[in-house]
């Protein structure tokens, strides 16, 4: 097990640098069928957890999404937040707050149950295994019965990639987990642990925290930090499988099908 906190390496990250992807066509098709589906209703409320500086979070919010951003790190959520003070906001929100998804007990956010949750690049950077859990748990916790969450993470890479096969070896003696290692800046330093899944592992966190309707697809790309790298991603879907009655609900799941 890695003893860095990794919540303490996000909050000390340079929110100027934080890793995210420009091209997303899985999310696009994702968030394409999700609005297909509710055509009619009014803004579907949708949480960007590990939001970064906003970016993403403003391309969801232009897509018609009423949107809340959350994320560990105080500077990004300024960045955001500047970002978000920029456009018009009248048709539907889009609001920022610091928090850590994977806290034991994170704070419930004002605006759950959301019907969407997206969780671009967050699981792999997330550390420990326990606390990888406890993110799945409340990316759950905040949706609707029957909401959908989306998530990508980065995918076992050392078939295609004999880089990440040296860096698995190397720092396994520290980490203690397999296809774990430490992301590390131009001068060797260690920035944040990374953990790469297998489709199977994916697949299996999502059952075991509850969703439902799970689809893993696995794609070759570039490292989102050294793009002359081959690495794989995977993108998940799945749905809220739980029925608990919640506070406000407007798209039934029966309408999800
Ligand atoms: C690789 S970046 C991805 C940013 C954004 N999702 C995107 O794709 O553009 C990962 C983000 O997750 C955030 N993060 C890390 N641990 C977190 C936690 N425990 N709770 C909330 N956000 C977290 C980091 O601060 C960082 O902004």
């Amino acid at each position: 097990m890695t003893h860095r906190d990794a919540r303490e390496d996000w909050r000390r990250f340079d929110a100027t640098a934080i890793p995210s992807k420009e091209s997303t066509p899985h999310l696009d098709r994702f968030l394409a069928d999700v609005a297909a589906t509710a055509a009619g209703r009014p803004p579907l409320a949708l949480l960007d957890i590990g939001c970064g500086d906003g970016r993403l979070t403003k391309r969801l919010h232009d897509r018609g999404f009423a949107v809340t951003g959350v994320d560990v790190s105080p500077a990004a959520v300024r960045a955001a937040q500047a970002l978000a003070a920029t456009i018009d906001e009248t048709d539907r929100p889009l609001r920022f707050h610091v928090a850590d998804m994977a806290a034991d007990d994170p704070p419930r956010l004002e605006s759950a149950p959301f019907d969407v949750v997206v969780c671009q690049l967050v699981l792999s950077i997330i550390g420990e295994e326990g606390h990888r859990r406890n993110l799945m748990r409340h990316a759950r916790s905040n949706l609707v019965p029957g909401g959908w969450l989306y998530l990508s993470a980065s995918g076992v890479s050392d078939a295609i990639n004999p880089g990440y096969a040296r860096l698995y070896a190397a720092d396994f003696p520290q980490t203690g987990e397999r296809h774990t290692y430490y992301s590390r800046d131009a001068e060797g330093r260690i920035l944040y642990a990374t953990h790469h899944f297998t489709s199977e592992e994916l697949a299996s966190l999502l059952e075991q925290e509850g969703f439902s309707d799970r689809t893993v697809t696995t794609e070759r790309e570039a490292s989102s930090r050294r793009p002359e790298e081959a690495a794989y991603f995977l993108y998940a879907t799945c749905r809220n499988g739980s029925h608990t009655p919640s506070r406000r609900s407007p798209i039934s799941p029966q309408s999800w099908t």
